[in-house]
Order: structure tokens, then C-alpha cells, then sequence
């Protein structure tokens, strides 16, 4: 493995378009500080970046709801969500925004030396216009039909229905989400970083060099770059963001997606003169902590901005961590289904390590994963106090009522003393190589697994019964259950940073270094140590009652918002309804598409032909369990190709207010194909 002399870490720069919750919390931060906090201690040579991403039509649409102007969106979440990872201890050396002045300079400068190389593919287009509101319809500023699954409500840029992604021009009856217009092609000029170009780079920078990623970033380079790579335009037609900076480019600004990675190296600049040490020595370890969401953009699109630009080193890991669920949910902010950062932080004064605690011991590393409250108070009551706080509060109690809270002397120790001295330097060495690998909630069970053992020397040794028959023979088992004290204090530290600081304020120990981790004689005999206090405590159940009532509180909320239903269409004629070939058929087969979470491929029998549709209802229904079932269809839909595969028709579904699809079937039994009018 190359010995690398200092680290850049960088963690996805939030949208400044609303609060941070406890999902961003588990995929992305938490990972990062543990890590940065970890190699800190070693007196490494690293700095961690974030900063707000200010930039995008998410702010501008929010901007636009609210009535006020996008600077006031992306001031107001700056300044509170800067302040809510303050208050969580995720200790970044920045928390900078892609609004100021310097990031403006280093996005323009960035993009023209590449204008200048000729790295880019300029190029006039149709998009569409909204004439009304007088302007191009980008992402999410235009909404339609997804030509894949059906959803009414797909954006411009992806269908959250079946999470294809897509572009504007993709979508059936398209619509402004700014004034409801049916919008106009009209054309524009843009410019394109070609990927195409780069993509035999990628495969082998990613695909062969990278084969130590986790598997499931891995995973999706290597679909994107089996499905090939085409040019992909990084700028807008959009009056919020940084200013394309060359000739004949007004009311065009930077691609989101160009600016904000951007933003990690004006941050940088922001931070420190010597920024570029950190950006262009090969002996610098770049490492991009992303939710799922994010991969493309730092795994192909950013690395390839990089290389075009060319002096600048690559990320060596893009460790991204899968989803966060609440109660069996997906966290959506839209539909306030989250735990906010600044409303735990006023449920649970002070409780900021529990949260970091069961956060990190569920985080969503190889797969998604649900929080829920009933988990967060058998983290807290079963671990944190039963086993870490425990095992401490009989340390410092014993050694305050024996001793006066002085360190004793270690005498002759027998061969369980020995065995269990000698292991505390194997924990420091597992947690150091989950750490390093990212796996950091195997890293934490570990450091845990050091306070198990405390717990057990303590039951095996039993100095409260001893004390009475030998009191010499306690003064050893005291000092070793100290020196495990004093190594949780520094193991445990970049998980539960609140706690362990306050322990080191316990028993005096005031330094804090990775390689002081194993050490047997931390705490030298004549140390005196503090009163005992208590590190956690427990968490009642009525207080996980009341976060379960707000939680179903708001889910009541959203059902009657919910609870209308869609407005009646506009009329057709008979003509045109007849147009549509509606009938029966039945399911003969049924299986996944692979590599897709909502979409089944299905073998119907029309009573015209047997034929293949493909339906996004994989949600809703498992295979087996449909086939043979009778079902309606649209025959006559043009055929597309979804994920490579021929659909021929639509099955029809009745969706309900809730998002929830439920197949159409005749109310008995007919032959296949008949008519439904
Ligand atoms: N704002 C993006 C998101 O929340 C992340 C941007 S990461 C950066 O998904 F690299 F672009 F900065
Ligand atoms: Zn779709």
C-alpha cells in the first residue's frame, strides 16, 4: 500500500435549501469525522472540507415557493446547518459556500481553462422554453410523463418513480413547474464535457485500478460505464448560479453539478494559502465521503473535469454509503417524514453522542437501513449505558472509595491479568483497520468490544468481594481496569466525542494520541483521577413515545394533504378515446429486471400475441405472485425500450393517494383480448 503524506477529505457540500437531518447524518458525516477525527490523532497532516451547495434549481424552486430571493434560502440553511454540524462535533477544518467570492473565481477560472484547452463540445440544441415566464426549462423546472414507468411526476432530469434518470426531452406531455405552460422548443447553445472521451480512462482507472471500493460504488461505475458514456452538457440556461465566463454567454451559468465539486477546492483555497499541496502533490489521499445519490457525479463526472483540466490528483476512495430510512420510510423533506438535527438537538440536550453512537452502529455501509426510536433507546440503555458507562462508573466509584481516586500500583499480576492487558493493543489494531477499510460500523463494535472486556475483567476478578480477603490483590485489578479506561478514552474518541473528552476530563488524562492506543501504563501509579460522574444515562420510554407520536402526528398531516384527489382532465372526444386500445390479458411470466429496484418484466398474453411489457410495479408486487393473474392493458402504446428491453403497452394501474399501485382487472373472468370500452 503507498504511504501517503497527508489526506484531503471531503464530505457532499449540502443543498442550502433546507435543514440537515439524520440520513445526511449516517451516510456521509458521521463516516467522515470519525475517519478525519481518527487520523487527526495520529497527527496526520489533514484537513476536512464542506461547505453549502448554493447553487441549483432545488433553491430556486424553494426560493420562488417562498417568495423571497435565493440568497435568502441558501443564507438562512447556511447559517443553520453550519451551526447544527457545530453542535454535533463534525469537526470540519471549513464549512465554506459555493455563493462567495472566492469559489466564483475558482468555478469560472476552472471551467475557462477547459473552454481554452478545447476540452469542451460546444453545441446549439432544442430545449424547451416557457413562454410565459419567459425562460429555459431546466431539471427540475419542467415535469411531465416518464416515458419508462408511467409517473405524471417526473422531473426533468429523473423519474424518482423508477429513479431513471433522463432528460427533458424525454418526457411526455411536458409542463413548466413555473407558470403549468406547455412549454416550446426553442433553440440554445450549451457546452458539453465530452465523457465519451474519457471513457476508456475510466474503465481502466475505476473498473481496474479501483478494485478495493466498496462494492456497491463499484457496482454502479461499472454499470454507468457499461451502459457508455455520452457528453454531458455543464451549463444552464438558468439566471442562479456562477456565469459562464466566456463571450456570448449571458443568462447561462455553470451546471450545478460543474460548480459544486468545485466547491471542495475553493474551500480549500479559502482555508489555507498552501491549498495546493492538498490538490496537486500525488502524495496527497483524497477521499470524497457521498450518499449513494452522488456517486457519478464523484466517481466519473468530477474525476473526468479533473483530468481534462489536468493538474490536479484524483480521489483514491469515494466511499458512499447507501440510504437511511426512518420508521420504515423514506426520509423525504418535502413531506417533513426526518429527524431534524435542531429538533433532536432540543428533545435531547447534550445527547449528541447517542445519536452519532446509533447512527454509526446502523449506518446504511453495504445496503439501506432503517432508523427507528425503538432501536435509538436499546443502543443508548443496552450499550452505551449497560456496557461503556457501566464498566467506567465501577472503575472511577471503586477507585474513589478505595483509594481516594489515586492510582494504584500494578503487583503481581496472574496470567488473566496478562492475557487481558495484552489485548487492549489488539483492539487498537482491529479498529485501525476497520477504519482505514471504512468500515466503521465493524469499528465501532470493536471499541465497544473493549469495554465488554472491562466489563468482564471486572465480573471475573470481582474487587468489591476481594477487597474484604486480600486488598493488595485489588489494587492491581483497579489499575488495570484503569489503564482499559484510559485506552476507551482515546479508542472510543472518534465515535463518541462528547463522552470520551468529558472521561479524559475525569480522569486527567489530557492527552490524545492514536499511538498511545495499547499502551499498558497510561495512567502511572500516584495519578490522582476525579469523582465518579455518570457518562450516559437511560432513556425512558415515554420519551420514545412522544418522538413516535410526532412521527405519526406528521404522517396524519401528510394523508389529509394527501387525501385529494387528483382534479378531473380536460374533455376528450369519443374519437379520441376509441383511439386507445384498451383490453384484457394475462400474465404468463413474471421476473425482475436486473440491476433495478421497480421494474418487472412481464410475458402477457394480449389474445393478439404473447408479448414482453415492462412495469414499475416491483414494488408493489412479487413475481410469483402475479403470474396468471388477469390484468388490463393499453395494446397500442408505442413500443419502448426501458433498461434494454422492448415494452410493448402498459399495464394499467390505479394509483392511490399514498403513491401505492394496484393492477386493474376485469371483475370476472373473460377471454384474453377483449375489448375494454
Ligand atoms: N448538494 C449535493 C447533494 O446534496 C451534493 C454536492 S457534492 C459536491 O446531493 F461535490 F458537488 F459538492
Ligand atoms: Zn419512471
Amino acid at each position: 500500500m503507498k504511504n501517503f503524506k497527508r489526506y484531503l477529505v471531503t464530505s457532499a457540500l449540502p443543498y442550502a435549501n433546507g435543514p440537515i437531518h439524520i440520513g445526511h447524518l449516517a451516510g456521509v458525516y458521521i463516516p467522515s469525522d470519525i475517519y478525519t477525527r481518527y487520523l487527526r490523532m495520529k497527527g496526520a497532516d489533514v484537513i476536512s472540507i464542506c461547505g453549502s451547495d448554493e447553487h441549483g434549481v432545488p433553491i430556486t424552486l424553494k426560493a420562488r415557493k417562498e417568495g423571497v430571493s435565493p440568497q435568502e434560502i441558501v443564507d438562512r440553511y447556511h447559517t443553520m446547518n453550519k451551526k447544527a454540524f457545530e453542535d454535533f462535533g463534525i469537526a470540519f477544518d471549513i464549512y465554506s459556500r459555493t455563493s462567495n467570492k472566492v469559489h466564483y473565481e475558482t468555478a469560472s477560472g476552472f471551467f475557462k481553462t477547459l473552454y481554452d484547452k478545447g476540452e469542451f463540445i460546444e453545441k446549439t440544441s432544442e430545449q424547451y422554453y416557457d413562454e410565459e415566464a419567459g425562460c429555459f426549462l431546466a431539471d427540475r423546472y419542467i415535469m411531465g410523463t416518464c416515458p419508462h414507468c408511467g409517473n405524471e411526476n417526473a422531473y426533468g432530469d429523473q423519474c424518482e418513480k423508477c429513479g431513471t434518470s433522463l432528460s427533458p426531452n424525454e418526457l411526455i406531455n411536458p409542463h413548466s413547474t413555473i407558470s403549468g405552460s406547455k412549454p416550446v422548443l426553442r433553440d440554445t447553445l450549451h457546452w458539453y464535457l465530452p465523457l465519451d472521451k474519457y471513457e476508456p480512462w475510466l474503465k481502466k482507472w475505476i473498473l481496474e485500478d479501483h478494485k478495493e471500493w466498496k462494492v456497491n460504488v463499484y457496482g454502479q461505475c461499472k454499470s454507468w460505464l457499461d451502459q457508455g458514456l455520452q457528453p454531458r452538457a455543464v451549463s444552464r440556461d438558468l439566471d442562479w448560479g456562477v456565469p459562464v465566463p466566456v463571450e456570448g454567454a449571458k443568462g447561462k451559468v455553470l451546471y450545478v453539478w460543474f460548480d459544486a465539486p468545485i466547491g471542495y477546492i475553493s474551500a480549500t483555497k479559502e482555508l489555507t494559502p498552501d491549498w495546493e499541496k492538498y490538490w496537486k502533490d500525488k502524495d496527497t489521499k483524497m477521499v470524497h465521503f457521498i450518499g449513494k445519490d452522488n456517486i457519478v457525479f464523484h466517481c466519473i463526472i468530477f474525476p473526468a473535469m479533473l483530468r481534462a483540466e489536468g493538474s490536479y490528483i484524483l480521489p483514491e476512495n469515494v466511499p458512499a454509503n447507501e440510504f437511511l430510512n426512518l420508521e420504515n420510510d423514506k426520509i423525504s423533506t418535502s413531506r417533513n417524514w426526518a429527524v431534524w438535527l435542531h429538533e433532536y438537538l432540543e428533545d435531547f440536550p447534550n445527547k449528541q453522542d447517542v445519536l452519532r453512537y446509533s447512527l454509526c452502529a446502523n449506518a446504511p455501509e453495504t445496503k439501506d437501513n432503517d432508523f427507528t426510536w425503538k432501536d435509538f433507546q436499546a443502543r443508548n440503555n443496552n450499550e452505551l449505558v449497560a456496557i461503556l458507562g457501566n464498566f467506567v462508573n465501577r472503575t472511577l466509584v471503586l477507585t474513589n472509595n478505595y483509594y481516594g481516586g489515586r492510582v494504584t500500583e500494578r503487583g503481581k499480576t496472574d496470567s488473566n491479568d496478562e492475557s487481558v492487558l495484552n489485548e487492549i493493543m489488539r483492539f487498537k489494531e482491529n479498529v485501525e483497520t476497520c477504519l482505514e477499510t471504512f468500515r466503521f460500523r465493524e469499528a465501532l463494535k470493536e471499541a465497544m468490544n473493549l469495554a465488554r472486556l472491562g466489563n468482564k475483567y471486572l465480573a471475573d476478578t470481582e474487587p468489591w468481594k476481594v477487597i474484604k480477603s486480600d486488598p493488595e490483590r485489588v489494587k492491581t485489578i483497579m489499575n488495570i481496569a484503569l489503564q482499559i479506561t484510559a485506552n476507551l478514552t482515546i479508542i472510543c474518541e472518534p465515535f463518541l466525542p462528547f463522552s470520551m473528552e468529558k472521561l479524559r476530563i475525569l480522569i486527567n488524562l489530557n492527552e490524545l494520541k492514536w499511538e498511545n492506543a495499547g499502551k499498558q501504563n497510561l495512567l502511572p501509579p500516584g495519578h490522582m483521577i476525579n469523582k465518579a460522574e455518570l457518562l450516559f444515562d437511560k432513556i425512558e420510554d415515554e420519551e420514545i413515545t412522544r418522538q413516535i407520536n410526532k412521527l405519526l402526528a406528521t404522517k396524519k398531516t401528510n394523508e389529509e394533504n394527501n387525501s385529494k384527489t387528483t382534479p378531473g382532465k380536460e374533455p376528450v372526444t369519443f374519437d379520441d378515446f376509441t383511439k386507445i386500445d384498451i383490453r384484457t390479458a394475462t400474465i404468463l411470466e413474471a421476473e425482475k429486471v436486473p440491476k433495478t429496484t421497480k421494474l418487472l418484466k412481464l410475458r402477457i398474453d394480449t389474445g393478439i400475441d404473447i408479448r414482453t411489457i415492462v412495469s414499475g410495479i416491483a414494488e408493489y408486487y412479487e413475481p410469483e405472485s402475479i403470474v396468471g393473474k388477469q390484468i388490463s392493458i393499453v395494446a397500442n402504446l408505442e413500443p419502448r425500450k426501458i433498461k434494454g428491453i422492448e415494452s410493448k403497452g402498459m399495464i394499467l394501474m390505479a394509483e392511490d393517494k399514498n403513491g401505492k399501485l394496484v393492477m386493474v382487472a376485469p371483475a370476472e373472468m373473460v377471454s384474453n383480448g377483449s375489448m375494454i370500452k
